[in-house]
């Protein structure tokens, strides 16, 4: 199978990074939004995520030759480090540019988006309501040949699959977020995924210089989020319940185990707005007084006052 055309569902935070990502290996990437209001937000994403990617990418010019380089230069962006030079580097950023601006583009008509795709990223938010939704308007636009893939954090696709009109073409491809340098991408299916599409979205994850990492069964959160969401739901629950200030436990994690951001640093990476979302699933979200209800209430104060994250340019820190 050749996953050339991509479209892409949903331009916020990783829909964006993904886009790009499949751009800058030289796919043929669709974006669908779904109003002009949308366009409006994705487009200074897609800028901004450019060029950043572009920064990173000139940066490691500097660690081209030191020891330390391969820890840190970005690994979606650079698919051979040892044979890096600062001329190949040079290389790769004008062919980014290039391919951000050729290889791109934003469609409002859904038919239209999907009429030819290889592959559809589903990156939209973490609301079972609406992914539902978007999967039955999907399912008779969507090309025999289409793999569907989800890119949800938390939910499980054998959730979804029954929606999709095409769940043995259906499973998991979970991305992390900044995924030009943390090129996660956990392969999840249900029961029904063909096999034969898993591997082809395996190698699919390669190709756009992803590392797959396979999961053998369905689990909710797959590797990461399973261990991630405890970790930031218990720093939330310290701040929440006045035990400490977000600053302090940030110091606390990054001070003890020498991790360069505390969990509210990666909170403001992540978006307050999908911690948000995942919170709101907990059972006793709603119960009064409870840990979960606190979270809630100190996220949604920051959601109202547009202090979402690093996005918005200010969410438990500030980027402006
Ligand atoms: N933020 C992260 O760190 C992260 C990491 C991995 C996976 N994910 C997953 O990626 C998905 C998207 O998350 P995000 O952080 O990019 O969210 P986001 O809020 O930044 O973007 C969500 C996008 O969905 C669109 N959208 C929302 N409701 C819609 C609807 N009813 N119809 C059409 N479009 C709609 C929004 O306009 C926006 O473009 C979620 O499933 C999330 O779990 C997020």
């Amino acid at each position: 199978m050749d996953l050339r055309k991509v479209t892409i569902v949903g331009g916020g935070v990783l829909g964006s990074q993904i886009g790009l990502m499949c751009a800058y290996v030289g796919k043929e990437v669709t974006f669908w939004l779904r109003s002009e209001g949308s366009v409006e937000r994705t487009k200074p994403k897609l800028e901004r995520y450019s060029e950043l990617m572009i920064n990173d990418l000139l940066g490691a010019k500097a660690l081209v030759g030191s020891p330390m380089g391969k820890y840190s230069y970005p690994r979606g962006l650079i698919r051979d480090w040892d044979s890096a030079t600062a001329e190949s580097i040079d290389d790769l950023a004008e062919a980014a540019k290039e391919r951000f601006e050729k290889n791109i583009r934003i469609e409002l008509d859904l038919a239209e988006a999907l009429s030819d795709a290889d592959v559809v990223i589903e990156a939209m938010a973490e609301d079972p309501k609406a992914k539902i939704q978007i999967y039955t308007d999907m399912k008779d636009l969507l090309p025999e040949k289409a793999v569907l893939l989800t890119n949800s954090s938390t939910l499980l696709p054998s959730t979804f699959a029954s929606y999709t009109g095409r769940p043995d073409k259906y499973l998991a491809l979970h991305f992390a977020n900044t995924i030009w340098k943390n090129n996660t991408a956990e392969v999840m299916g249900h029961s029904g995924t063909d096999p034969q599409i898993f591997s082809e979205t395996v190698k699919f994850a390669d190709e756009i210089n992803m590392i797959p990492l396979q999961l053998h069964k369905e689990q909710p959160g797959y590797i990461l989020n399973s261990m991630l969401v405890p970790f930031l739901t218990a720093a939330q629950a310290l701040l929440a319940t006045g035990v400490s200030d977000f600053k302090t436990i940030d110091l606390t994690w990054e001070l003890a185990t020498g991790a360069p951001a505390g969990p509210f640093k990666i909170l403001d990476i992540v978006g307050l707005e999908t911690a948000y979302n995942i919170n709101r699933m907990k059972p006793d979200a709603q119960v009064e007084g409870s840990v979960s209800n606190l979270i809630g209430k100190l996220l949604k104060e920051k959601i109202d006052k547009g202090e979402t994250g690093v996005n918005s340019g200010i969410g438990f820190y500030n980027y402006k």
